[in-house]
Formats: C-alpha cells, structure tokens, sequence
C-alpha cells in the first residue's frame, strides 16, 4: 500500500494535463515536471483510493527532449508547467492533448493539424497580472504555486520579458521605500493586493489594485515609471471583496496614458486596463489572420462574432457588404467596441452588449431566411446547449470556433455533430512553456440526405 513520504520508482507512461501518470502497486500515479518515458524516483506527496500524487526526487533516465528550465522558478511556481521539455515536443504535446480530448471527451476523430508555434517563446506576455503580499516584513510580489495561494516570490517572469521585470522591481521598491502595506489574505487586511499591467506596442498601462482608497503618495512610483517607460499609464482600481477576483468594479485614472492605442492586422483599437486582449500579440495575429481565411465571408448576408471582446476580429471580418453583429457581455468592452467601429469606420456593424445565450437567437430570428457566418470566441467554459442549438438553428454553412480549453471544445463539438462536421483543426501556441492551447476549429454543416 503506498503511504505518503513512500519513495518509489516510476516510470512516466503519458500525459493528463502536464502532469505524467504511470502505474506503481496498482495506483494510478500523477507526477509533474517529468516526461513520458523518463524513470524516476518519487515522493508520494498524498494518496487517496487507487490514485495518487507525487514529485520527482531524481530523474533516473531522462529523455533527450528534457532542457534546462528558463527559470529559476520552475517547479516552485504554478505558471510554466512545460518549461523542461524542448519546444518541438511542446508543440508535439499541444497537437496530441487537442487530439486526445476531441477522441476521448467529445467521441469526435479528428485529423488534427501540427500546433503552429508562437514567433516568440519567451517573453511574449503583453499582461500580468500579479499578487502582493508580505514577507518579513517585505512588500513581495510573484506568482502563486499550483492549485494554492503559497506565494513564490519572483524578481522576473521568462514569459513577461524585460518590461514586466523593470515594472516589477519599480513597483517592490515603490512599496518598501513609501511604507506601502500588502494585502493579508487571512486577516483582509493591508492595502496593495495585486499589481496588473498590459504592456503593447511600447505603450504601458499599469493598475495598482487596492483594498479599498489608495491614499498613498503615487508620484514617486510615477517618476520611477518615467525612468524606464516612455509611454506609460498608471490606475488604482479598488476591490475590497474578500474572494479571489483580481479587479473591482473602480478604476480610476492617475496619470499618463488613458489608453493604449494601435494598429493590428489594419484595424486601429484602443486598450483600456481592463479590456480582454489576447495574451501574445503574435498569435493573436495569425489566428485572426486563419480565422478570416476559414470563412467564406463572400457567402453570407449575416455575420455574427459571438464572444467578442473589444471587437479587433470583428473589424477584421466585417464588410461594407454584409451586416455584422458582435456580441459581448461586458459593458465597457462593448463601449470600446464602439469606439472602435467608429475609428475604423466599420460599416454595417451592430456592437451589441448581452448574454450570447440570450442575444444570439434574437439575431437569427430577426433575421430569419438569410444566410448567416458565425464565429465563436468563448471563455474557458465554452459554449452551452441554448447556443449550440441557436447555431444549428441559424444554420450557417461554416462555424469557426476559436477555443481556449479543448475540454470544453470536445464537448461543445460533441453538441454539434449531428449537423456539422469539424473540416479543420488547428492548436495555436498562444502560451509557450504551459500546457494551455489554443484551437481554431472550422464546423463545416453536413448535406442532408
Ligand atoms: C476569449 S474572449 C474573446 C474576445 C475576442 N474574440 C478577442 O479575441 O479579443 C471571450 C469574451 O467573451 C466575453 N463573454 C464571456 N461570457 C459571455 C457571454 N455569456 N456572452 C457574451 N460575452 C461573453 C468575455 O467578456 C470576453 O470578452
């Protein structure tokens, strides 16, 4: 019977997730920061029925796609659980975990196309978002281990690149220079809870969020800011809710930018400190870029971008010869979303600020008869049973899912297959050096008999 504390040998036989599991006296053992084939020596960190958890002591045989980690945080910290496999095998990793969950999850088999690798593997980030804490005595800031809130302290962040690691040490030594208290998740106490910013062609928007009024003096952090940003914004945002929400309901402006503004794929946007923008610009782009060539937009009288942010890809698929509707749920993206019809002058477009479940049958039905070009763009959870109805109701001849979770995706195509069929699948490395995965899939509507 294995016990914690045990010490066993194990060899990893696949993958759930990042973590690898392998067999050991009948338990099904799960062991991150390993390798499929690699033996090890392991300490089992807990036991429960047939199941157990454990971490690596010492890697026996090691696989010749093990690399060194790019930090010294690897291990320690939740963020980059793929960070000791080379990146050939991360993309081979992201291809097999879409492949698995269509087959397994979503009874789905799918010819799934190679993961098209990010144009950076590090340093690609273009948001953090990090809590403050104390130690010692200390304003500490970092990232938290898996499944927990164990801050790990970290003075730099390999996927955040050099702008996160000046902002990060400008802001800790803000903190502990000017008496400025951190948040006490255990007693809700102290002031400074989370330090978010989004970093996009050179312009920088940095948020202070607090629990409750920030009265401290800023300007000494904003001439700090003014050393190593030449364009920068800085916001207090205020959350006194005792939960795990990063950002309250206020944001306030303090100085510099208000927004960040620029140009991607042709289309003009403006990014405020809250508004939903893709993680790495890159990506972003050669998914909006496939996204456009997957529909036949010559085909439609109705386009509908479901899920859609401050509306980049909706610009980048709306026409002066079909009418458009975006839906998206959050009041000041959908403001941002009309700012941004109007800057790039989108004819025939319609921002609407709604539930997708609620909003996207209204459309269809009033627009009954026409031919409809709906792109979907969920949050993690994906889709549910109203839409995936609605879809098959509006019956376009093409779907385009754009999918952050292939759990989730597997299920949803799962919903859908009885009239359509998935005709392409494609991962995106959205997150180098973490087990997450992007995947545009494009539903092609069956012919009926
Ligand atoms: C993955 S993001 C996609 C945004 C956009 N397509 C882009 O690429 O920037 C998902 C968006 O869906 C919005 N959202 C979440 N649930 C929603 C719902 N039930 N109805 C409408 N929008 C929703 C979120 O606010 C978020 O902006």
């Amino acid at each position: 019977m294995l016990k914690v504390n045990d010490i066993v040998t194990y060899r990893a036989q696949s993958y759930a997730n990042s973590e690898t599991v392998g067999t050991v006296e009948d338990y099904a053992l799960f062991v991150p920061q390993l390798i499929v084939g690699e033996l090890a020596r392991v300490k089992i960190t807990y036991v429960k029925k047939k199941v157990a958890y454990g971490v690596p002591e010492e890697i026996l045989e090691r696989s010749s796609a093990r690399v060194l980690p790019p930090c010294a945080h690897f291990g320690k910290c939740g963020g980059c659980t793929l960070a000791h496999l080379n990146y050939a095998q991360q993309l081979v990793f992201k291809r097999n975990k879409v492949e698995n969950n269509l087959r397994k999850l979503g009874k789905l088999c799918v010819d799934v196309l190679p993961c098209v690798p990010s144009p950076l593997q590090l340093g690609y980030r273009n948001k953090l978002s990090l809590p403050v804490r104390g130690r010692r005595g200390a304003v500490v800031v970092g990232m938290f281990e898996r499944n927990s809130h164990n801050l790990v302290q970290t003075k730099s962040c390999a996927l955040g690149g050099e702008w996160a690691s000046a902002l990060t040490s400008t802001f800790v030594r803000y903190c502990n220079d000017n008496g400025i208290e951190p948040y006490n998740e255990r007693t809700f106490g102290g002031c400074v809870r989370h330090l978010v910013a989004r970093y996009v062609d050179g312009q920088l928007l940095v948020t202070v969020v607090s629990n409750g009024e920030f009265t401290a003096d800023l300007r000494p952090f904003e001439q700090e800011l003014g050393k190593h940003f030449g364009r920068f914004g800085l916001f207090v945002n205020v959350n006194t809710a005792r939960n795990n929400v990063i950002l309250g309901k206020t944001t306030k402006h303090v100085c510099g930018l208000e927004y960040i503004e620029g140009e991607h794929l042709g289309v003009k946007f403006r990014l405020r400190p809250d508004s939903f923008f893709q993680v790495n610009d890159g990506v972003k782009d050669l998914i909006y870029a496939k996204v456009k060539e997957l529909l036949d937009l010559s085909e439609t009288d109705v386009l509908v971008d479901c899920f859609s942010g401050v509306g980049v890809l909706t610009n980048v698929l709306a026409s002066d010869r079909f009418d458009t509707y975006a839906i998206e749920i959050e009041p000041s993206a959908v403001k941002d979303a009309d700012d941004m019809a109007k800057l790039n002058n989108t004819p025939r477009l319609t921002n609407i600020c709604g539930d997708v479940t609620e909003e996207l049958p209204k459309i269809v039905a009033a627009n009954k008869g026409k031919r409809f070009t709906v792109v979907v763009d969920p949050p993690r959870k994906g889709l549910n049973e109203k839409i995936c109805n609605t879809l098959k109701q509006a019956a376009p001849s093409n779907i385009v899912y754009v999918s952050c979770d292939s759990a989730t995706l597997a299920r949803d195509l799962s919903m859908l297959s009885d009239m359509y069929a998935v005709t392409y699948s494609e991962p995106y490395d959205m997150f180098p050096q973490t087990d997450q995965v992007e995947t545009v899939v494009r539903l092609t509507r069956r012919q009926l008999d």
